[in-house]
């Protein structure tokens, strides 16, 4: 990923649908080279969109960006560090609520999309920086005196990206999640199952401990019930 080409744009539909033009653009004969690692970043966002099909909403002073990647399965738990790494640069105490949503006090600042192309992911960055959108949401300028602009936080965010490749991504997954041990909901299609976080596997799957059983759950929505003591301080860790 290090050869980088960032294309700044005002106003799209979604930083996503661009990507993917250009991806399927390049497919076409004399189509455009895109390489992996070309950046899309936006002022504002039309139709922001979140997983499982939410609106993300994009008011001008937050950071929208979908980066073209080469597809790998800690692709998700990468980039939630990445993103976490980079805020906590800042001085915000940025947490990751498994999968990655990024977290300050059970407020989201951050969210990740990541949409497969064969071998290829664009991968969705929104970070509340000026605003919070929701009441459920955090921005950075209301957890920091420390911030910065939306580029040098792009620029922190694709580097801690790249530095992710040097390091265990689950260990610092692990250390940064505060799901872990934590009393929660995890829904899975139609199916909701309560129970306490006994780990993040090696593959980065939750491992939930329900009444009746151990369950391994590789994709859900997650929602945190209650505060265990389980949790540590993700400096001793990280440094
Ligand atoms: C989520 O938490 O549900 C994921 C939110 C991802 C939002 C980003 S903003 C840039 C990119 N373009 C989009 O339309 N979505 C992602």
């Amino acid at each position: 990923m290090t050869d980088k080409r960032i294309i700044h744009l005002m106003s799209v539909s979604s930083t996503q649908d661009e990507a993917r033009k250009l991806v399927l653009r390049e497919a076409e004969p004399e189509g455009r080279a895109c390489p992996i690692g070309t950046v899309i970043v936006a002022d504002t966002q039309e139709s922001g969109r979140g997983r499982r099909n939410r609106e993300w909403v994009s008011p001008t002073g937050g950071l929208y960006t979908s980066i073209i990647m080469k597809n790998d399965t800690h692709l998700p738990l990468r980039v939630g560090v990445a993103v976490a790494r980079a805020l906590r640069e800042w001085s915000i105490d940025a947490l990751l609520k498994w999968p990655n949503d990024v977290i300050v006090s059970e407020r989201k600042i951050a969210g990740i999309l990541i949409e497969a192309m064969s071998d290829r992911a664009i991968v969705g960055i929104g970070v509340n920086i000026e605003h919070a959108p929701l009441t459920t949401a955090t921005c950075a300028n209301d957890e920091t005196a420390s911030s910065g602009t939306r580029d040098e936080l792009l620029a922190a965010i694709l580097h801690e990206i790249e530095k992710t490749y040097e390091i265990d991504v689950i260990d610092t997954y692990r250390a940064l999640c505060t799901t872990l041990g934590r009393d929660v909901t995890v829904t899975v299609g139609d199916e909701t199952m309560a129970g306490r976080v006994h780990g993040i596997d090696r593959s980065g799957a939750l491992v939930l401990k329900t009444d009746d059983k151990t369950r391994i759950i590789n994709s859900g929505e997650c929602n945190h019930v209650e505060t265990l003591s389980a949790w540590r301080d993700p400096a001793e860790v990280l440094g």
